[in-house]
């Protein structure tokens, strides 16, 4: 091999590099933004109330503007660099689909005697890989859908009384027909980090004193947590609930 093919190599390999970290470090960023965003969307969880003062306060201080403006950069950094992996071609996108009906099927199917047929071995992660890149491109479009309605919200007083995130606005427009959309994201987003954080401590040997098996038991446990704590949100935002620590603000002046 010649020089220059090494050195066009080794180029290649240090760009592939430089974008798996940029896709890794904003996929872990969002990740832990989703977790602190699940904090502010719960202080629904103590009313109207709870939920303005937070916002008015994000608001007042300025945190929240530059907070949008850096979240939506940070979403298009991560699809941009994340979705490279992403099949392009219609031929590879259909070979996924095989291989997910197969990795589904696999573990059901039986050799065939007599027939050289070898049916597919069970392999989580694989199945886990292609949902990933499923749910990336739900979130594509409905998280984007979000952050220009939010956006709006920050930026301007198209939406209520007056510029900046209102809970009156917030649950009219959740409980007038946004619920279910809302409801698909969460499940998307918190399956997508979930898993995006387990690839990540696999592929960078974080934990690497914790087995795969106890990296997947500690990514069970933050998924149904943060799942929990965000479908009883959204039932609240949706009004079929009333907020249930909103006693705990009546007291106070
Ligand atoms: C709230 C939004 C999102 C969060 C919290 C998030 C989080 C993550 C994390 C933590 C990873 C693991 C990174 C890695 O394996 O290197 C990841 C991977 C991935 N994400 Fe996202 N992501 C989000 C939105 C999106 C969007 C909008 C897309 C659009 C296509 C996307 C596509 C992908 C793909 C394809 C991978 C796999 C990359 C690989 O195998 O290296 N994600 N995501």
């Amino acid at each position: 091999m010649t020089d220059d093919t090494l050195n066009v190599r080794a180029e290649e390999a240090r760009s592939q590099l430089v974008y798996e970290l940029i896709s890794g470090a904003s996929g872990l960023c969002l990740a832990v933004f989703m977790w602190g965003h699940m904090v502010l969307v719960g202080s629904i969880l103590f009313g109207a109330r709870g939920f303005d003062w937070l916002a008015g306060g994000l608001e007042d201080y300025y945190i929240a503007q530059p907070t949008v403006i850096f979240i939506i950069v940070l979403f298009l950094v991560h699809a941009v660099f994340a979705s490279r992996k992403i099949p392009a071609q219609l031929r590879e996108r259909k070979q996924m689909i095989r291989l997910a009906r197969d990795l589904r099927e696999s573990g059901s199917s039986r050799p065939v005697p007599g027939s050289d047929y070898v049916p597919f071995r069970p392999h989580v992660e694989s199945m886990l890989w292609i949902w990933q890149v499923r749910t990336g491109m739900v979130i594509l479009v409905l998280g984007s859908f979000h952050l220009v309605l939010l956006g709006l919200d920050v930026f301007t007083p198209m939406f209520g009384m007056h510029r900046g995130i209102e809970s009156a606005t917030t649950l009219a427009r959740v409980s007038g027909g946004l619920w279910p959309l809302y409801a698909v994201l969460l499940l998307c987003v918190e399956f997508h980090a979930g898993v995006g954080l387990y690839r990540l401590a696999v592929k960078w040997g974080v934990g690497a004193r914790l087995s795969r098996a106890a990296l997947w038991k500690i990514e069970h446990v933050l998924f149904w947590i943060i799942l929990g704590l965000g479908i009883l949100t959204l039932v609240v935002l949706a009004g079929w609930l009333d907020p249930p620590l909103a006693f705990l603000l009546e007291a106070a002046p």
